[in-house]
């Protein structure tokens, strides 16, 4: 039988917490953008749901882009390289860039992404993940979030966007997969 939440071992974020922290996050971004040009840019595809529901929750005109990069493949650790799949649009001088991620782990992924805009011609660069598991950051990377949903514990987290091996991102709440599943 095809139950996604039977492959779960706990519930970490629940529906409702998610939506409270949209709306944190969404009225504090409102209010530190107010005089700014936004643009959101979502990292494929584990921000997807994240960002649709957060940027519902920015009462600010603001554009919206896309870019993806290689990632876990169906493992659940990262290799370290990070590579551009697909780029943005969207030319980014003049704009405020905020990058939406689903989960900051060894930080790898944002540090060189948010690098890379870096040399486009944004106004600034801000970086909004829904998770965060500190304790797993690599020690060389000291990228400091600007915005952070919640922390989660050291366990392979799905749902809500985040994937395993492409699985479980329409699970409607963030769950830790159990370990059977992936060990
Ligand atoms: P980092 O580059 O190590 O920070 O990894 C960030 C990326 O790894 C995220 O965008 C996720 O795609 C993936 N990732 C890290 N931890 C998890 C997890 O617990 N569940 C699902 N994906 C994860
Ligand atoms: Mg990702």
């Amino acid at each position: 039988m095809a139950n996604l939440a039977n492959d779960i071992s706990e519930v970490l974020v629940t529906e409702e917490e998610l939506r409270e922290i949209n709306k944190r996050l969404g009225a504090q971004i409102t209010k530190d953008f107010k005089d700014k040009n936004l643009i959101v840019i979502g990292i494929l595809k584990g921000s997807v749901y994240f960002m649709t529901d957060l940027t519902r929750y920015i009462d600010l005109p603001l554009k919206l882009d896309f870019l993806a990069v290689s990632s876990y493949g169906g493992g659940t650790r990262s290799s370290g390289a990070v590579k551009i799949v697909k780029d943005i649009d969207i030319d980014l001088a003049g704009y405020d860039v905020l990058l939406i991620e689903d989960i900051l782990d060894s930080g790898r992924t944002l540090d060189y992404v948010s690098r890379m805009l870096q040399t486009r011609g944004a106004n600034s660069i801000s970086i909004c993940t829904l998770l965060d598991k500190p304790a797993r950051r690599a020690p060389d990377i000291d990228l400091v979030p600007d915005y952070v949903g919640c922390d989660v514990p050291d366990e392979f987290v799905v749902g809500y966007g985040l994937d395993y091996d492409q699985k479980y991102r329409n699970l409607p709440y963030i769950g830790a997969l159990k370990r059977e599943i992936y060990e």
